[in-house]
């Protein structure tokens, strides 16, 4: 059954990819963006994954699943905000699976605080996952690619960078620093047939936002703000992603594909009396 690729396209044959912050990728427990984008990779023909994060048992044991359900996939130790980590990783890669096409920038954390509570070493560690991380992940991801003559790169930012709440606004500015990142990157890299994208997820079920779907109080105040009407599946960013990922975005770079149910789009819901 998981090695059932029937009912999907062939869009990425021969293709390989590394995705970060991706441990939670084991089918039988609750998914992570990482983990939804490299299953359906795999279906979609393609050749390997290279799943990565610093949660090493639960990482391995997501890698092991899948090489159980008949594909490539291997994971490693990888904390992104390490320049030596991000060096081993792509040229175990390229050693392993012989290139690197796609990449995805998944690691993120949380800080939930306001300002006037957040240490300095909260708001430095947030910037760093974020952006450090992807920084280095577009520099190293883009220079293997063009090797292998292009690829395509998305950096999983977040509704966030479009839209402020009172806590996290650490978060949210690491969030907006993504996407224009993203912008200049695009630029530099075209000339290389490297494409660079970011995806803006709203609220969505993964091992992220467990705390908040959860709980009922908390769950509801955000579904009752989705003008769909629900919290969103790791699958739906995932579709997304590859979207991205695909020669099907042959001509989209620099762009943010907003996947929020709505939430962003304007004041909602509306006031009825
Ligand atoms: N779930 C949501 O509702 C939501 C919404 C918007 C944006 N996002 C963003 O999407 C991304 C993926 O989250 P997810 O929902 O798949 O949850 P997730 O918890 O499965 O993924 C985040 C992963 O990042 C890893 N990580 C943390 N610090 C790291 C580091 N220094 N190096 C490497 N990995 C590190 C964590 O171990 C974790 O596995 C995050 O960046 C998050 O900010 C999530």
């Amino acid at each position: 059954m998981a090695s059932d690729s029937s009912t999907f396209p062939d869009r990425f044959g021969g293709k390989v990819l590394l995705l970060t912050g991706s441990a939670s990728a084991n089918e039988s427990e609750v998914l992570g963006f990482g983990g939804a984008t490299a299953w359906r990779f795999l279906r979609e023909g393609g050749a390997a994954v290279v799943i990565t994060d610093v949660q090493d048992e639960i990482g391995e044991r997501s890698a092991e699943s899948m090489r159980e359900a008949g594909f490539q996939a291997t994971y490693l130790h990888h904390d992104v905000t390490n320049e030596d980590d991000w060096l081993s990783a792509i040229e175990r890669t390229v050693a392993d699976y012989g290139r690197l096409d796609c990449l995805v920038n998944i690691a993120g954390i949380q800080d939930t605080m306001q300002i006037a509570d957040t240490p300095l070493e909260t708001w430095q560690k947030v910037m760093d996952v974020s952006n450090v991380g992807m920084f280095l992940g577009v520099k190293h991801g883009a220079e293997a690619m063009m090797k292998s003559g292009g690829g395509s790169i998305v950096n999983l930012s977040s509704m966030a960078a479009r839209w402020a709440s009172p806590y996290g606004a650490g978060y949210a500015a690491s969030r907006a620093g993504m996407t224009h990142f993203t912008r200049g990157a695009a630029i530099q890299y075209a000339p290389h047939n490297v494409r660079i994208n970011s995806v803006l997820p709203g609220w969505v079920k993964s091992p992220f936002t467990k705390w908040i779907w959860t709980d009922d109080k908390l769950s509801k105040y955000r579904t009752d703000r989705v003008p769909l009407g629900r919290w969103g599946e790791p699958e739906e960013i995932a579709a997304a992603t590859l979207f991205l990922l695909s020669d099907d975005a042959s001509y989209v770079t620099g762009s943010e594909l907003l996947v929020d149910g709505g939430v962003t789009a304007g004041f909602y819901p509306p006031v009825t009396d």
